[in-house]
């Protein structure tokens, strides 16, 4: 019992709460892989679900991971180069928090360091303690959920931070902070590209502002599809997820691709009567 338990804490995990997270829908997307393939590429990593589940599954897997938040970034680098600082910092973190959680939380909030290790904490400290584990900037890129209400958050996550942090050490994970875009220059025939960008939103007005997410917008989705041809016409394998929209439905409703309606149930939401199970895209090209 007990080893097994240890085998279990030691399955390295998604770190942060992200939206879109895709840790529900592993079993799916692992049935969607290819038998074979070359290098993974993930350009909209996020939580990092899906390499997580690659990794562990697939013993000297070459991957290759980006995103555009720069944040994000350096905390799969920091964790990866200085775990035994960044869970120091977060030791400090998680003491302070119990002292007096709402100063604590608002003071991290406001602060702004400057060393990686102390970013990266008080990236995972906001994730673990903030509204909902949303990660949300102003205009001016500044952090800005309020406090969660938590009696007792797992602030540290010792085990699985250290799991993480063994298998980007162990494995071949190249990490960048690039537009997805740039992900053409190096996939090559045969690897896989599992794009999980920002969803379109769903919506049956003909408004066309509801199809525009300031971090997204329906010009980046027509340069995502643009971008999906070039990779099949180099021979790449492409897997794609998105909203059942009817834009997506339509941009890539012909060859090459296959489109497939899955159920998902969505956790990040803030009226808890919203969470409840509804349908995606999976989208691929073999
Ligand atoms: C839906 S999330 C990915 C979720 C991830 N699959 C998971 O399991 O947590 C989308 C990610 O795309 C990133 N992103 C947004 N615009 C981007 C761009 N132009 N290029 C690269 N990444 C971008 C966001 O920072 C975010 O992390």
């Amino acid at each position: 019992m007990k080893q097994e338990y240890r085998q279990i804490a030691t399955v390295p995990k998604p770190f942060v709460k992200w939206a879109g997270g895709k840790r529900q829908l592993i079993p799916i997307l692992n049935e969607n892989l290819p038998k074979s393939f070359g290098t993974y590429y993930e350009p909209f990593i996020g939580g990092g679900a899906l390499l997580f589940h690659i990794l562990t599954e697939r013993n000297g897997q070459k991957c290759s991971i980006s995103d555009l938040n720069s944040d994000l970034v350096l905390t799969y680098t920091t964790i990866r180069d200085k775990i035994d600082g960044l869970i120091s910092s977060l030791k400090n973190h998680e003491r302070n928090y119990q002292k007096d959680s709402k100063t604590y939380y608002y003071s991290v909030r406001e602060s702004n360091p400057r060393s990686e290790i102390e970013k990266t904490s008080r990236l995972l400290f906001m994730n673990r303690t903030c509204f909902n584990g949303l990660y949300r900037v102003n205009s001016k890129g500044k952090f800005n959920v309020p406090l969660g209400r938590y009696t007792n958050p797992n602030i540290v996550n010792e085990e699985n931070l250290r799991s993480v942090s063994a298998i980007l050490n162990t494995s071949k994970v190249a990490i960048k902070c690039r537009d997805f875009e740039s992900v053409l220059r190096d996939a090559k025939k045969g690897d896989l590209v599992y794009f999980d960008p920002p969803y379109q939103p769903v919506s049956d007005t003909a408004n066309f502002t509801s199809y525009t997410n300031k971090s997204f917008t329906f010009d980046d989705l027509h340069r995502l599809a643009e971008l999906c041809l070039k990779l099949d016409s180099k021979g790449c394998k492409v897997l794609l997820s998105n909203s059942d929209s009817k834009d997506v439905a339509k941009i890539f409703s012909e060859k090459p691709w296959k489109i497939n309606k899955i159920q998902a149930n969505r956790s990040i939401n803030s009226n808890s009567k919203k969470r409840t199970g509804h349908f995606e895209l999976l989208i691929k090209n073999y």
